[in-house]
């Protein structure tokens, strides 16, 4: 293909390719730990998602599918999306004092599922 037709269709065909839009039109989102958060931030936040924020966190339990790796980040990522994705038709964002980002990339691993809820 001649290069100055490339030069022309690429930049119309990447971003396509890379953001599959659903049917709905929405992109498929989900809520991790921010890498920049702090150990302190991630720590407050999991407290309140799996407290009084009434996100599921069973499954960063000991012995549960997503415990591993038992890290923050891993376990603020895991609580972050649970709790987003239960409430984001309510108002809810992935904020938590701007220690959690979206992301189009599924976080899920192995047998560790980040739901995902439309
Ligand atoms: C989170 O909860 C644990 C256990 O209840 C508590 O020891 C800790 O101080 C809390 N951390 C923050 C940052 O709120």
């Amino acid at each position: 293909m001649p290069t100055f037709l490339l030069r022309i269709l690429l930049p119309i065909l990447l971003p396509v390719v890379i953001f599959p839009q659903k049917s709905n039109g929405e992109f498929e989102q989900w809520c991790i730990a921010d890498v920049q958060a702090t150990d302190a931030e991630l720590q407050a936040a999991i407290n309140y998602t799996c407290g009084e924020g009434g996100a599921d966190c069973s499954k960063i339990q000991e012995n549960q599918p997503c415990y591993l790796p038992n890290t923050l980040k891993d376990h603020a990522s895991f609580a972050f999306n649970a709790y987003y994705q239960k409430f984001k038709h309510n108002g809810a964002s992935c904020y938590f004092n701007s220690a959690a980002i979206t992301t189009e990339k599924d976080p899920s691993y192995g047998s560790c599922h980040y739901d995902y809820t439309l």
